[in-house]
């Protein structure tokens, strides 16, 4: 298959490029679009045959249900069986933004959307390019992270073009993802709404409008639980780059003094090491490939860069990660939530353990 590459600037949009990948979308093609969290894989979600070809671009397992995305808060009432009350707050505070939210579903969504479950998942996203395609589109757009099944999500194009090139209709290339995480995952279908994956809107933000959120049990757990998450995309291995990735936990000084030790012991073995550090700590390496992912004191600087650092280490052929924690609290618990999963929960101790 021929893939379209289309270079779109957020800041000038041109009409005429997005009209022409938005009737891509409206007839049926894949069009990969960039949003203000992660770029996002689109098909129109009222049409199966469009819907089936995410699933195959991807190698997508058919029961990890879509994201559907709208362009106007009143798209979501001919998609959903209801809008409970305090869902109209969370949508006039957080969208359009990085929230999803799992509605029980109308008959107008198709099965293949939501892998045969009765709810469905909607988000409006502020990205300009995602908000106009959308609305040009004229459709509801399914629409998964735009990596291939397993890998890193992509926040900037050429990570698209890596993954997915040749394998879908239109690539937009409109440059970097804001947020750089993906969406927040929020399940409003009962009494206490419950997050089931975190993202850019912290448990905070929403308690601060809800008073009381929960939290999936099993995303405090790691990969062997017994446990099943509720949101399926959750279960399987993900955001994994080809490098070993190991997470190093505890205070800064602990965490450096690992770090450096066990570069030492992968470098002796042989092995190519990356140290993943943050401003506050990348001078204290003194040799071998350290990357920042961002500053401590802004979290919102290490959500921005972490995929794309992942990818980076990549790139250099690194053959282990060595990632510092960060506190998990705020945005911290998405950072963690992302970084735990590529290490495939491989998490050592700065002052001694192992928790495997
Ligand atoms: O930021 C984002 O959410 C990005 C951009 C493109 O919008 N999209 C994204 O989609 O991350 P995806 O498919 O990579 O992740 C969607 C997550 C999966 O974990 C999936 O299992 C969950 O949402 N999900 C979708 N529908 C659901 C439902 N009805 N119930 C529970 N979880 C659901
Ligand atoms: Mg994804």
């Amino acid at each position: 298959m021929k893939t379209k590459i289309i270079e779109i600037d957020p800041q000038a949009i041109d009409l005429d490029k997005l009209s022409e990948a938005a009737e891509v979308l409206r007839n049926g093609g894949t069009v990969a679009f960039p949003t203000e969290t992660v770029y996002g894989l689109g098909a129109n979600a009222l049409d199966e045959a469009a819907l089936r070809k995410i699933f195959e671009a991807k190698g997508r397992p058919s029961d990890n249900p879509l994201i559907v995305h709208i362009a106007q808060k009143e798209d979501v009432y001919p998609l959903v069986a209801d809008v409970p009350e305090k869902v109209t707050l969370l949508m006039e505070k957080f969208w359009p933004g990085p929230l999803t939210m799992i509605f029980r579903k109308s008959a107008a969504v198709p099965h293949i959307i939501t892998a045969g479950l009765d709810t469905v998942a909607i988000r409006m996203p502020s990205h300009p390019v995602a908000r106009l395609l959308i609305e040009k589109a004229g459709v509801p757009v399914a629409a998964p992270s735009a990596n291939l099944s397993g890998k890193p999500s992509p926040t900037r194009g050429c990570h698209v073009v890596e993954d997915l090139l040749g394998r879908i209709d239109v690539i937009i290339n409109g440059g970097d993802c804001s947020v750089g995480l993906e969406s927040t995952v929020l399940d409003v279908t009962g009494e206490v709404p419950m997050i089931l994956r975190p993202g850019g809107i912290t448990k905070e933000a929403l308690e601060e409008v809800l008073g009381e959120v929960s939290v999936d049990a099993a995303l405090e757990r790691k990969n062997e639980t017994s446990l099943i998450p509720k949101s399926p995309g959750m279960k399987y291995t993900h955001y994994a780059p080809k490098a070993e990735v190991i997470v190093v936990e505890g205070d800064m000084e602990s965490i450096v003094r690992k770090i450096r030790q066990l570069q030492q012991e992968k470098e002796k073995a042989g092995l190519k090491a990356g140290i993943m550090a943050t401003d506050e700590t990348k001078d204290q390496y003194e040799n071998g490939l350290v990357i920042s992912m961002g500053s401590r004191k802004r979290p919102e600087t290490i959500t921005h860069r972490l995929f794309r650092v992942l990818r980076d280490f990549d790139d250099q052929g690194v053959d282990v990660i060595l990632a510092e924690a960060v506190e998990r609290k705020g945005l911290g618990d998405a950072i963690m939530n992302r970084l735990l999963k590529a290490a495939g929960y491989h998490v050592i101790r700065g002052n001694g353990g192992e928790i495997k």
